[in-house]
């Protein structure tokens, strides 16, 4: 068993109208927590890592992490840089075992960020890794990128930009964002389906992606203010609009912000009431049971890839 790319990932899922799940981590027990999660559900996962995650773990400590997590479960893995800045940290993925790597050219102009991802195209492909680039901008936080507006993807523009870069998947902007606080509290989200629409008749069969699409599960974050966090007007994507993606184009859906509320509940909750424990493994693993849980939920609820593999 090794790492696969997307490649066969999405031809399936845009076949079976469903989306894989990209769930971005951090240490070993986010890893084992969604790998657990994944196989619970028999489903392909994507494990991907930012630039500051990779600062945080080292790409060979995650890159072993994960070998031994696809040699534990057997279940089809993609290691994912997300956010790629830069051709030279994509370099650095390759050459660290990345299946898979984003180079998110989304902050530069058009021309600019064309040529910048057939560039990152040429190298990857030359050594058998598949690359996702963006077009349009999402509010909130990106790495590098800091929006307080969405430019919406341009339908006509997708086209010219997956032709023109030759790239495998595109990110789209229609109205997902980064983060927790996505929207002002009374504001109700609505995706642009219509966009989506447009670009999946113009690129048939071709694969999009959504970033920024955690639901901040108000439940959870009752439970992180239970046990002491003060975290307020936080605001998610409602699941059944990322149901309805995930029949349509979108073959990925990156969510970061679940996982760290998940784990953040989890830890919080065993500190709080057994405020003697010092064992790691207590409160860490009350974190990693409910990546595991969040993440067999999304499979199951919101993605659709239950029993694909
Ligand atoms: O979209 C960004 C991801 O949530 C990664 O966040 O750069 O803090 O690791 P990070
Ligand atoms: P969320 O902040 O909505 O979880 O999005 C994560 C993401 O898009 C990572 O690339
Ligand atoms: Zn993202």
């Amino acid at each position: 068993m090794a790492l696969v790319t997307t490649k066969k990932m999405f031809e399936k899922a845009y076949k079976g109208k469903y989306a894989i799940g990209a769930f971005n981590v951090n240490n070993m027990e986010i890893i084992q927590g969604i790998v657990e999660g994944a196989r619970a559900q028999k489903s392909p996962v994507i494990l991907q890592a930012s630039k500051g995650a990779l600062k945080y773990i080292g790409p060979r400590y995650l890159k072993a992490m994960v070998d031994a997590a696809v040699a534990d479960t057997g279940i089809d893995i993609a290691l994912h840089l997300d956010h790629g800045p830069d051709l030279n940290t994509v370099k650095i993925c390759i050459e660290n075992g990345f299946t898979s790597v984003m180079f998110d050219g989304s902050r530069y102009d058009y021309e600019e960020n064309v040529r910048k991802t057939r560039e990152v195209v040429k190298y990857a492909h030359a050594c058998g890794v598949v690359v996702e680039a963006e077009l349009g901008v999402l509010a909130g936080v990106e790495d590098n990128v800091q929006s307080n507006m969405n430019i919406y993807t341009d339908p006509d523009q997708a086209v010219d930009f997956v032709n023109s870069t030759d790239v495998d998947s595109l990110a789209i902007a229609i109205g997902t964002s980064h983060g927790a606080f996505k929207f002002p509290v009374n504001f109700k989200p609505q995706l642009k389906f219509d966009i989506l629409e447009k670009i999946q008749s113009k690129l048939p069969g071709f694969p999009i992606v959504l970033h920024g699409a955690s639901a901040v599960d108000p439940d959870t974050i009752e439970v992180c203010n239970k046990y002491g966090a003060k975290i307020a007007g936080a605001k998610g994507i409602p699941v059944e609009m990322l149901r309805k993606a995930s029949s349509m184009a979108v073959c990925k859906i990156n969510m970061d912000t679940d996982l760290r509320l998940a784990m953040t509940a989890g830890i919080r909750k065993v500190l709080v009431e057994k405020p003697s424990e010092i064992d790691p493994r207590k409160y860490l693993g009350a974190g990693r049971n409910l990546i595991k849980e969040l993440v067999e939920k999304k499979i199951g609820g919101v993605l659709g890839s239950s029993n694909t593999l």
